[in-house]
């Protein structure tokens, strides 16, 4: 495995990395640099991948996030997309369409038809933009309520319910984007308010470091919003299609949103798509009589990612696979007890906590060692996102858990 030549164009990583600094991002390969990382994704099959110039061999235990929670080339997904090249493309998206309007019904069937309209987009901040957007036009207000070191995306609206750092750059913040600290309901009592259109949270905040929302968070924060007549929007970018051992991450609490926004692994890691749920309420003015027209995307629900997406609600709707991520889950749990960092966990949604962000980075470095990739939560780094693939058997999950305890042996 580890003599495979490097992939063409490029001989060498330094070749690469050349021309990469010249037209991509020299202090992107600068940051790696100085993390020890020197990854350029090769082969890639099922729960690992190689580096395209060492051949190190990695379990994918980040999958950007959640886009490969089906392990990488999904055959299930690669076969479908294959069977319909060649006779679906994008489509066109101002027309009907079969293929979103199937994926459309599947996904709102995974609320038992509470959140009956579908918009599609091609990135989670699109979809984020779509829910902040249905949010004050159903409801005629403005203000945006979300949470300190949350993360939504980086395109307009999604950048502004998100961390500073990432739009300070940019010149001052669009008006009425307020801010609280996640798991304090105390705070969100003070901001939602009457001008209050939508607060909006991420199931279990990833870049924030995976903090398990306390019990009862998600009742409090629903009624307070209906008290208040604001509408509730779930980022589950991260957290859904099967990731935390339920569809989505907020049916551990018996609490249903006003939207649902989902995307990475709604891709199947193949083909771009993401989703917006919606009650009708909240669609109504995206698709009103006066112009249905007012919110579009051209690649949105493209017909092919549709299919990929199919796929995916095909493998994560089978009988026992839920039960298996939880399954998976509790023995993790246990086998992680004794190693060095606080475990936070919902289903295979898992954060490493290590006492600063150096130790955190020196687990980093160990776990590649032992074959198993994961990386620091952008907010807090000493928390490594820790998201194995969902389709991991019991062997592999063993063979990972043997890498882990060696790793901090
Ligand atoms: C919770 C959450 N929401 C939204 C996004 C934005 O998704 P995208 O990068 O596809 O725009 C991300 C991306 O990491 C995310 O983690």
């Amino acid at each position: 495995m580890s003599s495979r030549p490097p992939s063409p164009p490029f001989e060498t990583f330094e070749q690469l990395t050349a021309v990469f600094c010249e037209h991509v991002a020299p202090n992107k390969l600068a940051y790696y640099q100085r993390m020890g990382l020197q990854l350029v994704m090769g082969k890639r099959e099922g729960i690992w991948f190689e580096d395209a110039y060492t051949g190190l061999r990695l379990i994918n235990c980040h999958g950007n996030g959640g886009v490969f929670g089906l392990g990488h080339c999904n055959p299930r997904v690669t076969s479908a997309v294959a069977a319909a090249l060649g006779k679906l493309d994008i489509g066109n998206h101002h027309f009907v369409s079969a293929q979103r309007a199937q994926l459309a019904a599947r996904l709102s069937a995974t609320v038992d038809d509470a959140l009956p309209r579908v918009v599609f987009g091609v990135s989670g901040g699109e979809a984020v933009d779509v829910a902040i957007k249905a949010a004050r036009g159903a409801t005629g207000r403005s203000k945006i309520v979300s949470v300190e070191g949350g993360y939504h995306g980086h395109t307009g609206l999604a950048l502004a319910a998100g961390d500073a750092q990432f739009r300070d750059p940019f010149g001052p913040n669009l008006p009425d984007f307020v801010q609280v600290p996640f798991n304090d309901v105390a705070a969100m009592e003070v901001a939602i308010d009457e001008q209050t259109a939508a607060v909006i949270l991420e199931a279990i905040p990833a870049t924030l470091g995976m903090p398990i929302p306390a019990p009862g968070y998600f009742q409090a924060i629903r009624k307070l919003c209906d008290d208040r007549g604001a509408r509730l929007l779930l980022d589950e970018v991260q957290t859904g299609l099967g990731r935390t051992g339920r569809w989505w991450g907020v049916q551990h609490e018996a609490v249903v949103p006003d939207a649902i926004i989902t995307g990475k692994g709604l891709s199947g890691g193949i083909y771009p798509i993401t989703a917006t749920l919606l009650t009708r309420e909240m669609h109504g003015v995206l698709d009103g009589e006066a112009n249905p027209f007012v919110h579009i995307s051209t690649f949105g629900g493209a017909e092919i990612g549709c299919v990929a997406a199919q796929a995916v609600l095909d493998v994560v709707g089978e009988p026992g696979f839920l039960e298996h991520v939880e399954a998976l889950s509790e023995r993790f749990a246990e086998a992680f007890e004794p190693l060095p960092f606080e475990l936070r966990r919902r289903g295979l949604f898992m954060g490493l906590r290590f006492g600063s962000e150096v130790e955190a980075l020196g687990a980093l470095l160990r776990v590649m060692q032992q074959g198993v990739f994961c990386f620091p939560a952008g907010n807090d780094r000493c928390v490594l996102q820790f998201l194995p693939p969902l389709i991991l058997t019991d062997d592999e999950a063993e063979d990972l858990i043997a890498r882990m305890t060696k790793a901090f042996a």
